[in-house]
């Protein structure tokens, strides 16, 4: 009680050095959906950040042939500058046509061991995939449990951020899900062996991870203002979409469980399932949904495009598929930003009445994703709004 007490009476006052100019305002937090007009994002960085070594739910996630199995510590220097160098034009963009203000992490060195009472291994990953660790609802942000050891502490690159925005916004809430043990009882250490080929598990639901704790990413989650899709994938099991949707309900919002069939690894919601504004939606042509997911779509006035892809190489050192293509960001109701080689993708989008907005973004791939990935929303304009009445 006494302790209580003194935390109320503590004023916390905005370090001056902290704020950003263009941002006075006390409201920072607040997005409820994908495409509402964007006014603040944090961009991801790729200085320090490393390759992760091979660790039970790791090895399943590799494309056949993948050469990362062997190879950890930092990425080579060439790579950061080059992600660097994209992200800082992708920056440009969204400030200087957009007028959207640009965060980003603090530098960390991931290249240092991960050890506590339940596993050590010799090196993180990145702060360039803010999407993966932070999912912001309305004026919250929940820190995700995340699911692989060399991600366990991903969080600490965004916490001086966090901690700003707590200072400035009374009403933000920061929230961080229970960290998992990350113990061995949690992954299938015979996933890859088993005589059943990847297809076929991943149709039954049969991922790496299993249900002994809660595990999500961020990325597996996509919000549509009331509503809320979680897909069940390597990085997000049953249990980790139970804790989302208890906690969500308590805040009146609906939380779906989602999953499509995958070929390599099911990992994150945002080349599958990629609402572009409040009617239309993006779906990959190799990744259905469930006839129940489709009908609920149609019943409530979505428009479904078919997504596609150039097919251009993705990074030997990248987990993602070709699919990156659709991993797009959308900065409001009628502009995406959209990789700047992906030519078919513009035709789409403009066909549906879209506005591309390209940037080049194809050496961040490497680092785990494209635009929807390297970001994570801060503030969009709008209200909490039922887009499934
Ligand atoms: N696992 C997805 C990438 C998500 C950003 C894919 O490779 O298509």
């Amino acid at each position: 009680r006494h302790l209580a007490v003194k935390v109320q009476n503590v004023v916390l006052q905005p370090r001056a050095s902290t704020v950003p100019p263009s941002t006075s305002s006390s409201s920072i937090v607040n997005s409820w959906t994908e495409w509402q007009p964007l006014k603040e994002i944090i961009v991801g960085r790729c200085e320090m950040s490393c390759m992760m070594k091979t660790e039970p739910a790791f090895k399943a996630k590799l494309k056949e042939g993948h050469a990362l199995s062997s190879s950890f510590g930092r990425r080579a220097a060439e790579a950061i500058e080059d992600g660097e160098r994209e992200l800082a034009e992708f920056i440009n963009v969204l400030e200087g046509k957009f007028g959207v203000v640009c965060r980003r992490p603090e530098v960390i060195d991931w290249n240092m061991p991960i050890k506590t009472p339940d596993f050590e291994v010799p090196n993180g990953n990145t702060s360039s995939m803010p999407r993966d660790v932070l999912l912001t609802v309305g004026n919250e942000i929940v820190e995700a449990t995340m699911s692989l050891r060399g991600r366990f502490f991903e969080y600490r690159c965004y916490r001086s951020l966090l901690n700003e925005y707590f200072e400035r916004d009374p009403d933000f809430k920061w929230t961080s899900a229970p960290k998992p043990s990350m113990n061995d009882s949690m992954y299938r250490s015979d996933y890859l062996t088993s005589s059943m080929d990847r297809t076929e598990l991943v149709s039954k639901r049969i991922y790496c991870t299993n249900e002994t704790e809660p595990i999500w990413d961020a990325a597996d989650i996509m919000r549509f203002g009331k509503d809320m899709f979680v897909l069940n994938s390597f990085t997000t099991n049953r249990k980790g979409y139970e804790w989302l949707k208890r906690h969500f309900n308590q805040r009146g919002l609906r939380v779906h469980f989602v999953d499509f069939p995958d070929d390599l690894a099911p990992m994150h919601i945002d080349t599958n399932f990629v609402p572009l504004n409040g009617n239309t939606i993006m779906l990959n042509p190799k990744r259905p949904p469930r006839p129940w997911l489709m009908r609920l779509l149609q019943e409530n006035g979505w428009k479904t495009i078919v997504g596609t892809s150039n097919g251009l190489p993705v990074h030997p050192l990248s987990h993602c598929s070709e699919w990156l293509s659709c991993n797009v960001l959308s900065i409001d109701e009628k502009h995406v930003a959209v990789e700047a080689q992906e030519t078919k993708m513009h035709e789409l989008l403009s066909k549906n009445g879209f506005e591309p907005v390209l940037v080049p973004l194809r050496s961040i791939a490497q680092f785990g994703g494209a635009f929807h990935c390297c970001t994570a929303d801060v503030r969009r304009e709008g209200d909490l709004k039922s887009y499934f009445p």
